[in-house]
């Protein structure tokens, strides 16, 4: 059943963020499973007195020793599973990756975040060539603004493109729900519209994002892809 790992080695870009945001949509129709495998465990916190919904089960006992047991069970139980790592490069990032069906590197839209980005796509391609496997993956720009497409944005996407790096068409806007997800610990459709604003324009970039994963795992799985690899 399908594997999503969220990469990247540098913090604060979104990643659990994303994680939860697409975890979430996932389990309006089918069970997942969740695997903070931060240390700061901030999915398994979001989870205590969250409401959260039935379908969603987190699991935080994780570390580099156990990581393929947690997703191996993970993966034998619900139909999705999705990890959210803390941002590093270490072994434990390797050791997720190999279990991937669907690897996604969050960016922001900096240079030092595409640098950054760039080194997790190193990783990816360093265990590509150490089990000749390799692992779909998509750089998912996070925090943009949904009116401006900043100068730095755009010399961005045009040097991912040239370098030939898949970047997922949807964009994670900066939402203010997307905070508010964390501090009501609700998900973002029991949230209350006057209270957050923008509420249903979260919804659906978070809808958009969901049907995008569903996409390339679909493609990902496509053996005519495959073979044209
Ligand atoms: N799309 C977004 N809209 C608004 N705020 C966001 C968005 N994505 C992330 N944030 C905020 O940015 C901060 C960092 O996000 P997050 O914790 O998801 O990043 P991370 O990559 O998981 O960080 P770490 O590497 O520390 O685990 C948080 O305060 C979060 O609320
Ligand atoms: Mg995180």
């Amino acid at each position: 059943m399908p594997t999503i790992v969220f990469v990247s080695p540098k913090g604060g870009v979104g990643k659990t963020t994303a994680a939860l945001i697409l975890s979430l949509e996932l389990a309006r129709g089918k069970a997942v499973t969740v695997i903070d495998a931060d240390p700061n465990h901030p999915i398994a916190a979001w989870g205590r007195g969250a409401d959260a919904p039935a379908n969603l089960s987190i699991v935080a006992d994780v570390d580099e020793d156990n990581i393929l047991d947690r997703i191996e069970e993970a993966a034998a139980r619900t139909p999705f599973v999705v990890v959210d790592l803390e941002g590093t490069a270490a072994k434990i990032v390797l050791l997720a990756v190999s279990q991937a069906d669907l690897v996604v590197v969050p960016m922001q839209g900096s240079q030092l975040d595409a640098e950054q980005a760039t080194r997790a796509i190193r990783v990816l391609r360093q265990h590509e060539k150490m089990t000749g496997r390799a692992v779909p993956f998509g750089v998912l720009l996070t925090r943009t603004s949904p009116i401006i497409r900043t100068r730095t944005m755009g010399h961005i996407q045009q040097g991912l493109a040239e370098a030939g790096v898949p970047v997922f068409a949807t964009q994670l806007n900066e939402r203010e729900a997307f905070r508010a997800l964390f501090s009501f610990r609700q998900p973002l459709e029991a949230l209350d519209g006057k209270e957050v604003p923008n509420l249903d324009k979260a919804i659906a970039n978070a809808e958009q994002f969901t049907a995008e994963v569903i996409a390339r795992l679909r493609e990902a799985r496509t053996p005519i892809v495959e073979a044209a690899r």
